[in-house]
């Protein structure tokens, strides 16, 4: 099949390459030259594993990228994967997204016969039908339900992972009402559908929409519900991962998403929790569990800072930050648990040496002033305490780091750091 999607970030490149693998002849249309040169190049634009293999092999081939949506016309199906990024208030701003509608729509004036138009952003119920596609109607004069049609088809992969997330879904949904439209996602999906037993949701466009929101604000609630009871636990000396691990072998409840600590950041739990607030705030109804969760998730870096009280008073003092992206395996620093720390951090008149393996440069626009330091040695050397707030694997391996501290204290926010002679240390919830 012949697909377009508009938008090379993480999802467009991604859903991009991984349709030309299932065979697709695929055109990606986005403003910037150098990431449709990069992959016309076979280079990936973004650092996601799997992803440079995939361009490789069909970047400039079966996957080819433009800034020019004519290309568009030799396609049959166009998804739009651009972002919705907060407001101020929380609500999602849609201009991108709408731009590209009146874009496409220019575009599919020329085109004889059908075209399908998905969205892949994640936008609040009725903005498909009630912004997207009047907009894609008036600027291509074509009808909807007769020679445009539409549809959502939200996504839930993870930075990451999104390659191996894309390939082994959990679900795939096809929100329309359209015939045309449910045929046309059938046909895109069907080599990764047909030959497995992953379920396909057909449901109702704004249902779909809903549906993105609710995984995303059930999976941040459970994170918090699950750090809200490791709180508890931290007060009365029990081990939140032991309780985790017990409760988790419960079906209704699962394993994953237990790991309770410094809470949730990135580009999508945040600002989707506060755009669904917002949107029901909107409606006339308050979300108390949502809102309870993003609470939560404000307080802990300050629950992580309150336990380093407890032991050091670190004004004037070196302090020690290992982790600054918003979770291990990417170098994405949106919404990191360690911006909140290091501002605390700062408030107390502490010197921070950061360390990250990745990430140090995206958080240098944050905290231009601080120590970048090359390895956790460095940063450890001379500290009087170390806090962590992102569980990469290579922290698990320190060892006699700790011994060049001023004071051996550690406060882990993420559990990965054991606990050794020599050292005071301090859990979050453990
Ligand atoms: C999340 C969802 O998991 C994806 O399904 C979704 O497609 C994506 O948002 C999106 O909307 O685009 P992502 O933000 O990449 O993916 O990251 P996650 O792996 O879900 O982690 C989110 C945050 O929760 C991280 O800060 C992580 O450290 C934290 N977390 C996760 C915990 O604190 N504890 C856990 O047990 C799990």
């Amino acid at each position: 099949m012949r697909v377009s999607i508009v938008g090379s970030g993480y999802v467009g490149t991604t859903i991009a390459a991984c349709f030309a693998d299932m065979g697709h002849d695929v055109v990606n249309v986005d403003i910037d030259e150098e990431t449709v040169d990069a992959i016309n190049d076979g280079r990936s634009p973004i650092h996601e594993p799997g992803l440079d293999d995939l361009l490789a092999t069909h970047g400039g081939d079966a996957l080819t990228a433009t800034t020019d949506y004519e290309d568009i016309l030799e396609t049959d199906i166009t998804f739009l994967a651009l972002p919705t990024p907060s407001r101020e208030d929380g609500s999602i701003d849609t201009s991108t997204i709408e731009a590209a509608a009146e874009t496409l729509g220019d575009t599919l004036r020329t085109k004889d016969g059908d075209h399908v138009v998905v969205t892949k952003s994640t936008v609040i119920p009725t903005t498909t039908a009630e912004t997207l596609a009047p907009i894609l109607a008036d600027a291509s004069g074509k009808e909807l339900g007769e020679d445009l049609h539409t549809a959502m088809n939200p996504e839930f992969l993870r930075e990451g992972t999104a390659v191996k997330d894309f390939r082994n879904p959990d679900k795939v949904v096809f929100g329309t009402d359209d015939d045309t439209a449910l045929d046309a996602l059938y046909e895109v999906f069907a080599p990764l559908v047909e030959s497995s037993d992953i379920p396909v949701v057909e449901t109702g466009v704004e249902e779909a929409e809903m549906i993105k929101y609710a995984n995303n604000a059930f999976l941040a609630s459970k994170v918090s519900l699950i750090n809200d009871i490791g709180n508890i636990c931290k007060e009365y000396g029990v081990d939140a991962y032991e309780v985790a691990d017990a409760i988790g072998l419960d079906e209704r409840i699962g394993v994953r998403f237990l790991r309770s600590g410094l809470g949730w950041g990135g580009s999508c739990f945040p600002k989707d929790t506060k755009a669904i607030i917002h949107a029901a705030n909107d409606a006339g109804y308050e979300p108390a569990v949502l809102e309870a969760a993003v609470d939560v998730n404000d307080r802990q870096p300050e629950r992580l800072l309150s336990l380093l009280d407890d032991h050091v008073d670190v004004a004037g003092e070196r302090v020690a930050v290992l982790g600054l992206s918003f979770k291990p395996g990417t170098d994405d620093v949106r919404n990191s648990r360690a911006i909140p720390v290091i501002e605390g951090l700062q408030k107390r008149g502490a010197t921070v040496a950061a360390y990250d393996p990745v990430a140090a440069e995206n958080i240098r626009a944050h905290f231009p002033d601080i120590e970048y330091s090359d390895s956790p040695e460095h940063a450890l050397e001379g500290a009087s305490a170390c806090l962590v707030c992102t569980d990469w694997d290579e922290f698990a391996a320190l060892d006699d780091e700790f011994d060049a501290m001023d004071k051996p204290v550690v406060v882990d926010g993420r559990r990965v750091i054991e606990r050794r002679d020599g050292l005071t240390y301090e859990g979050l919830t453990w």
